[in-house]
């Protein structure tokens, strides 16, 4: 499965209309898997704009300088959270290209970092996609009526995890700054993509994972 290019990076505060449109964008199918429910235009309208920026996070793939994808991120409520809830969307036209696992990473790195030891994330029973997703990083798995309930267990940050944070968060801000100076397309291959961090979730186990 080939990836595909793009740019990875965190959305401000004031982007809340740009994650709308993405969300908005999603085809019926992905749009009921995103929320396991039937969500109108207005819902999700509401969705964005009640969205609480000091307790979610959202991190962002663009593609040509438009979102196609996006991991939320939502804290506990605590003022040192200890565990948070994972939600991905991923335009149809860009999944199973990686998009998904790349944010996956990203997420999981973030909440390293901030020493969020639980990452929880709700998903249809038939949501084979982001089960495997999940359960490669040895998510615990209970199914409930019509929704699964994945729990991974994030190991603690160390100066790997914090780096690769720092320099990922560095090349987005640049990829997005060049798009926005001379557009999308005439960016140099040079800086086509941020790949995913390369430091591991565990320093020990992603490589025996189910694949
Ligand atoms: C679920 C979702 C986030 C995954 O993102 P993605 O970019 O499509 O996924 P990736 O390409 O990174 O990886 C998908 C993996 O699932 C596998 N896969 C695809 N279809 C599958 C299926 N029907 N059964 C099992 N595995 C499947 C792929 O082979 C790939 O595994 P691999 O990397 O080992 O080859 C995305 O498809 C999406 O947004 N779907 C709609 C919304 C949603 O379901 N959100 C989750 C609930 S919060």
């Amino acid at each position: 499965m080939m990836g595909v290019m793009g740019t990875y990076r965190q959305l401000l505060n004031t982007e809340g209309p740009r994650y709308q449109e993405h969300l908005l964008r999603l085809d019926s199918e992905s749009s009921y898997a995103r929320f396991s429910a039937i969500t109108s235009d207005e819902v999700i309208g509401r969705y964005c704009q009640n969205i609480d920026w000091r307790t979610s996070k959202i991190i962002g793939f663009f593609h040509d300088g438009v979102l196609r994808g996006a991991a939320e991120i939502r804290y506990d409520l605590r003022p040192l959270p200890d565990q948070a809830e994972l939600a991905f969307s991923v335009e149809k036209d860009f999944q199973n290209s990686r998009v998904g696992t790349s944010l996956m990473v990203r997420a999981l790195l973030t909440l390293r970092n901030r020493a969020v030891s639980k990452a929880h994330i709700v998903c249809l029973l038939g949501n084979r996609r982001m089960q495997k997703l999940a359960l490669r990083y040895r998510a615990n798995f209970k199914a409930h009526l019509g929704d699964v309930f994945l729990t991974i267990d994030v190991p603690y940050g160390d100066i790997s995890s914090l780096l690769a944070e720092l320099v990922d968060g560095y090349l987005g801000w640049m990829n997005a700054g060049i798009d926005m100076v001379l557009g999308p397309k005439e960016r140099s291959p040079l800086f086509e993509r941020s790949p995913p961090p390369t430091v591991p979730l565990t320093t020990t186990t992603q490589q025996q994972l189910p694949r």
